[in-house]
């Protein structure tokens, strides 16, 4: 039996989230610079969006650029910005075919223009494809979300569109870039890093933390059923105790 085969449909996660890493140390093993990590990485990102549409996942993000990413040095940077370009023109065929709708979340403002205006349009192309929503996470930070969260509410109690009293966890959401999705359920890291890495973590309250060693480039379809695997045999309790979950089940 085939990992793809173990997986029971009924039981999928509806939103996975991706932290891609390890594209630096996957090059240096091969000799290359960083950028031809990050050229492989692309592979990885098709097989993943394509293996998650196939299940039936509604909704797979990826933290494709961090708003600390700007950081690096500015030949990667530019190669990057050069390589979502070329990826985002270059699939917009394949994300037809697949019928997944391409979005975005991140203070895409930040972006060059080309890559601004180049994503704006294949978004709008893609916008009735509905098998799955494939979000990018670019120019991406929980803390930045979370601040411009709190300015708008705040110019919306200036505004006394709202009072401090009435201000709730769907108050904040619908301040949030994810306002239209539900949280990701299993969030998976690459590398080997333990880490979250400032994203996504208002929405991962409750998600369950996957990490595997195997380096982003070598991603492939059997990494993301394993992974998908190990969230379905975890118990997901919300807090609850163990009893409790159990009962629901059986009364379902
Ligand atoms: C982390 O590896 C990866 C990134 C910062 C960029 C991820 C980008 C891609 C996979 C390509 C573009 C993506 C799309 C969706 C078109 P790292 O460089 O931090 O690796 P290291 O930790 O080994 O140095």
């Amino acid at each position: 039996m085939s990992l793809k085969e173990k997986i029971d449909v009924n039981r999928l996660p509806r939103h996975i989230a991706i932290i891609m890493d390890g594209n630096g140390r996957w090059a240096k093993r091969h000799g290359k610079h960083r950028i031809f990590g990050h050229q492989n990485g692309i592979t990885a990102v098709r097989e993943a969006a394509e293996a998650a549409a196939e299940l039936g996942v509604e909704y797979l993000t990826l933290y494709a650029f961090s708003t600390e990413n700007w950081g690096r040095p500015k030949l990667e940077v530019d190669a990057l910005m050069q390589l979502l370009l070329q990826t985002i023109k270059e699939e917009v065929v394949t994300l037809n075919k697949n019928n997944i709708r391409l979005h975005a979340i991140g203070d895409l403002n930040s972006l060059p223009m080309r890559n601004r205006k180049h994503l704006l349009k294949v978004i709008d192309d893609t916008r009735s494809n509905s098998r799955m929503t494939l979000t990018l996470a670019l120019s991406y930070s929980s803390r930045w979300e979370l601040i411009e969260a709190a300015k708008k509410l705040a110019n919306e109690i200036i505004q006394q569109k709202i009072i401090p009293d009435q201000v709730d966890q769907r108050c904040i959401e619908r301040l949030l870039e994810t306002y239209n999705m539900p949280d990701p359920e299993l969030l998976i890291r690459t590398s080997g890093e333990m880490r979250v890495s400032n994203f996504m973590l208002w929405q991962i309250a409750y998600a369950e933390l996957y990490f595997t060693p195997t380096l982003w480039p070598d991603f492939r379809r059997d990494d993301l059923y394993e992974a998908i695997l190990d969230f379905q045999h975890r118990e997901r309790r919300f807090g609850k105790t163990s009893e409790q979950i159990q009962n629901v089940k059986k009364e379902e």
